[in-house]
Formats: C-alpha cells, sequence, structure tokens
C-alpha cells in the first residue's frame, strides 16, 4: 500500500482522500469495522451524530489508540451538526453530546449535516411547524456557532454538507468565511461538475457520500432513485478492463477527479478491497467513460425533509 493521499483543507488541516463510511453501519458491526479499517490502514472515518453510533465509532478508535494500532494525531474523523441543533445556543451542545459519545477530545472536521433547521427534539419532521424558518435561525448564524467550536479547539475545521453552489456563495458572504468542505451525493451518475468546480474556485474541498450508489440506504429513498450503479453495464464492463473490481473503479474514479470519497462497508474483505483502490491509476479510456455516464441521478433525496417556502424557495431543494 502506498501513503494515502491527502488534500490541504482550511484552516491548514490535511484530510486522507480515502475514509471509512459508517451511515447505516449497524450496531456491532460499526465497531469491528471501524477497528478492522483502521488496523488495513485507513486514516480518515466519517461519522456523524444522528448514524446513532458515535459510541461504537468513538470506541473502535480508542481501543486502537491502546492497542498502538494508531496515535489520535493520525486518525481524521469527522462529524456532523444534526438538523435540531441548529439555534446557536444549541451547537456547543450538540458538540458536547458527540464528544462525550466518541469519548474523544476533539473531531478533525465538524460538517452542518443539512441546510435544514428542526425544532429541537424532532427526529423526522411529520408538519412544517416542525421545521425552524431559515429566516429566524440563519444558517450562517449556526455556522459561526460551529467556528466558535474551532477556536476552542474542540473541532479542527468546519464545513457543510448537502449544499448547492448558490448556497455555498450565500453561506460563505454572510458567515465571512467559507466552508472548509462541503460533503455531497457524488459518483458518475450525479458529476456535479459546476458544483466542484466552485468548490475549486472558492477553497471549498468536496469529498463524495454514496460514491458506491448506497444501495443499502433506506427503502423510502428508493422510490425515486436510479438503478443500482454497481451493476450498471459500463461500471462492470470498466472495472472488468482496469483488472479491478465495480466497487474500486467507482473510488479510482472518486479520487482521480480531486474529491474525497468515504465508501462504507462493514465487510473486512470489501473494507480492505475498497482501500486497495486508491493505489490505481485510473486509464484515459476508463475516465472518459465513467465521465459519460452523468445524468443527474441522485439516490439520496429525503424528499419529506423538503418543504418548498420553509427550507428552501421554488421548487428545487438542490438549486
Ligand atoms: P457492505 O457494508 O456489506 O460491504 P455507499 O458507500 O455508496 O453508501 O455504498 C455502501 C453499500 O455498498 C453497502 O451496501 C456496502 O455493503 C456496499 N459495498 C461496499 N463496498 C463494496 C464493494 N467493494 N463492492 C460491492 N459492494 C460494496
Amino acid at each position: 500500500m502506498s501513503e494515502m493521499k491527502t488534500h490541504t483543507i482550511a484552516p491548514g488541516v490535511e484530510l486522507p482522500a480515502l475514509g471509512l463510511g459508517t451511515w447505516k453501519s449497524e450496531a456491532g458491526d460499526c465497531h469491528r469495522a471501524v477497528k478492522e479499517a483502521l488496523r488495513a490502514g485507513y486514516r480518515h472515518v466519517d461519522g456523524a451524530w444522528i448514524y446513532g453510533n458515535e459510541e461504537e465509532v468513538g470506541r473502535a478508535i480508542r481501543e486502537s489508540i491502546a492497542d498502538g494500532v494508531v496515535r489520535r494525531d493520525e486518525v481524521f474523523l469527522t462529524s456532523k451538526l444534526w438538523n435540531s441543533f441548529h439555534r446557536p445556543d444549541d451547537v456547543g451542545k450538540a458538540i458536547e453530546d458527540t464528544l462525550g459519545k466518541l469519548g474523544l477530545d476533539h473531531v478533525d472536521l465538524y460538517l452542518m449535516h443539512w441546510p435544514i433547521a428542526f425544532a429541537p427534539g424532532v427526529g423526522v419532521p411529520r408538519s412544517p411547524d416542525q421545521f425552524l424558518p431559515l429566516r429566524e435561525v440563519p444558517l450562517a448564524d449556526t455556522f459561526g456557532a460551529m467556528i466558535a467550536l474551532r477556536e476552542r479547539g474542540l473541532v479542527r475545521a468546519v464545513g457543510v454538507s448537502n449544499h448547492s453552489a448558490s448556497k455555498l456563495e450565500a453561506l460563505t458572504r454572510d458567515a465571512g468565511e467559507a466552508p472548509a468542505v462541503n460533503q455531497v451525493e457524488l459518483h458518475p451518475r450525479l458529476a456535479q461538475r459546476d458544483l466542484l468546480a466552485f468548490g475549486e474556485a472558492n477553497g471549498i474541498h468536496h469529498t463524495a457520500y454514496s460514491p458506491l450508489g448506497s444501495n443499502d440506504r433506506p427503502d423510502s429513498m428508493k422510490k425515486h432513485g436510479p438503478p443500482p450503479l454497481l451493476d450498471d453495464p459500463t461500471v462492470v464492463n470498466v472495472a472488468a478492463d482496469e483488472g479491478v473490481t465495480p466497487g474500486q473503479l467507482l473510488i479510482a474514479w472518486a479520487l482521480d477527479r480531486g474529491t474525497s470519497a468515504i465508501p462504507k462497508s462493514t465487510n473486512p474483505a470489501r473494507i480492505r478491497e475498497n482501500l486497495a483502490a486508491a493505489d490505481h491509476r485510473l486509464s484515459d479510456d476508463a475516465r472518459k467513460a465513467l465521465d459519460a455516464m452523468d445524468e443527474g441521478a441522485r439516490f439520496i433525496d429525503p424528499r419529506g425533509m423538503f418543504v418548498s417556502g420553509v427550507t428552501h424557495e421554488g421548487d428545487d431543494f438542490w438549486a
């Protein structure tokens, strides 16, 4: 295994290009997966408060440190502020809860999970009154409270997730600082070239979530999505030509275009398989074939969280 490529994100923090995703990692499996990943050589773990498994993520990291597998400063750990903690006074409570669950004194990156605010205590909103109007709790105020966490040393870098270019632009203007990272869905069927170009021009790194097409996503999200990405004939054929698995091909494509990627697996063999993809150099033909697959199709489109006039204006949350 060669040295893992890193990206420097604001304010000068090194983010390893490949990380382990933990969304949908079930209790028990998650702890084993994170330990297995660190043993295999991963140095980047992506988590979030809402995934409900931060105790396991933290315990796996702490045990790996105690076992001499890694030092804390070698592991890049991300968490995310859930939508029900957007009021600036609640942001400090949210990170304290996350750090308490992790059993750690800081995370390396803290992301605003969605540009959406729920009323405190709401898990999944059932009616428009369970949201907080963004004019009352502006995203820039939430982000300002996250920046304050960085100044207290509780997080090393701050960023966002699920933001469009127009939202990144507004946030940067209103908060007076650009997010270091925007973590969004990215794969060959959703290449988001304009968003990536905006990020590059403005010093915002992009991390690809669901790089494999997230086939274990909840059924409610499968109603709208395209067919499975790992079974796509182009992906399968190009992977065979390249001498890699379909999963490895998708990871190699994500890293080749300068994004970081956080494929999720709880299977030891696939955890190692995915890490090895970071060593694969994509051929020009493979890049061309995958680049031609873009159709703007989303696997992750939780429409129950989007209410026109409340969470966004107009019809399109992603505009
Ligand atoms: P498992 O955890 O059993 O390995 P995404 O990262 O896009 O959300 O995709 C995660 C899904 O892809 C999970 O169902 C995961 O299953 C599966 N997966 C992860 N790595 C691979 C791989 N290399 N080949 C096939 N499926 C994979």
